[in-house]
């Protein structure tokens, strides 16, 4: 399909970019310009259109309203140093969304509607890349059942939109999290590793009541034994205890964080030691105490490497030390934040400059 040709572009009158502060930009508050839009029907993905970004109209009997089958991604564009603007991980991404998308039965957008839906967004809301340390434009493809009807059932209709706007830091200071032993994220055989929106509601409690008691996050635990660390929050985690950089193995309960995978490459390539493995809160309460635990840091697109200060482990709050530049976390962080701007060379092939 010749797709650049077939996308349908109806452009906005007028830009909304002026009502945007870059200076002051939060996460989730602003949209940009265009989204894109492709419904599927009649058994086939019709021809993708970008459009002004607006509201949708739908039937109260939507069936993903009621039954749940709506799957995101969360990817991240970057003004480079030159200027070009850079789309990070998308292959990476695509297949996650992929993933997801086969364990929620719902039915999978074509690459090539993915991948030039994408480009075709970011180019004409290009001035909506910030430039600022740190800044990004945030990208939502998500793919929810359109299909108006409330039988219990694989819905036939779906809708694929991508929309985009500029974000700053998610996470404005280091956080405190509380290991959560009561409540679960994801059991085995469960949706853990897929990015379905369900994920995200059923969190919504536990970090809710782990708020009211000053945390800000919860760290998840094993759904079978309440006794190994699984992810926290919005992003995977990961520690540093005696210069190893350790991080709970993939399962069917953990999400394949592209931050995750890309500073395990990276730390990797330093010759730092990784383990991806079980990690109990015996261990990391046995680490505490033996002052090996020098780092904690959750990894994610939307919150990039947010540092730990303090892990709330039955009872005990566990302080971890101040971060310096030379800390592994930031070194990671900064080298990322490097690649990603063209001020290193991407030599992983991570980014898709347009
Ligand atoms: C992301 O990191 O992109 C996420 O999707 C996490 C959160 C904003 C829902």
């Amino acid at each position: 399909m010749q797709l650049t040709q077939d996308i349908i572009v109806r452009k906005v009158r007028k830009s909304r970019i002026s009502e945007v502060d870059f200076s002051k930009l939060e996460f989730g508050k602003y949209t940009s310009d265009h989204m894109l839009v492709c419904d599927y029907y009649d058994g086939e993905w019709q021809t993708p259109q970008l459009v002004p970004f607006a509201n949708l109209s739908l039937s109260p009997t939507t069936l993903a309203l009621h039954y749940g089958q709506s799957v995101f991604e969360g990817m991240k564009a970057f003004r480079m140093k030159d200027g070009a603007i850079n789309i990070f991980r998308t292959e990476k991404h695509y297949e996650r969304l992929v993933k997801s998308l086969e364990r929620m039965c719902m039915q999978v957008p074509p690459k090539e509607v993915f991948m030039e839906g994408l480009m075709e967004l970011v180019k004409l809301d290009n001035a909506w890349v910030p430039g600022e340390a740190g800044a990004s434009l945030y990208i939502r493809p998500f793919v929810f059942a359109s299909e108006a009807k409330y039988g219990v059932k694989v819905a036939d209709e779906y809708r694929f939109i991508i929309f985009s706007g500029p974000v700053g830091t998610y996470y404005a200071k280091p956080l405190r999290v509380k290991v959560e032993r009561e409540f679960i994220r994801a059991a085995k055989g469960g949706t853990g590793y897929a990015k379905c929106a369900g994920n995200y509601g059923g969190a919504f409690y536990p970090t809710q009541l782990a708020r009211e008691n000053g945390f800000d996050q919860v760290l998840w635990t094993d759904a079978r034994e309440n006794k190994y660390i699984e992810e926290s929050g919005t992003m995977n985690v990961m520690f540093v205890i005696d210069g190893k950089l350790i991080t709970p193995a993939l399962s069917d309960s953990i999400l394949d964080g592209v931050t995750r995978d890309s500073l395990i490459q990276l730390a990797k390539e330093r010759g730092v030691e990784v383990e991806e493995r079980r990690i109990s809160t015996d261990e990391l309460e046995s680490a505490f105490r033996n002052n090996l635990i020098t780092e904690a840091f959750g990894a994610g697109t939307a919150a990039v490497v947010a540092p730990i200060n303090l892990i709330h482990i039955d009872g005990v709050d566990y302080k971890l030390p101040f971060y310096t530049v030379n800390s592994l976390m930031n070194q990671l962080k900064q080298q990322l934040e490097d690649i990603r701007t063209g001020r290193v060379a991407d030599v992983h092939g991570w980014n898709c400059k347009i």
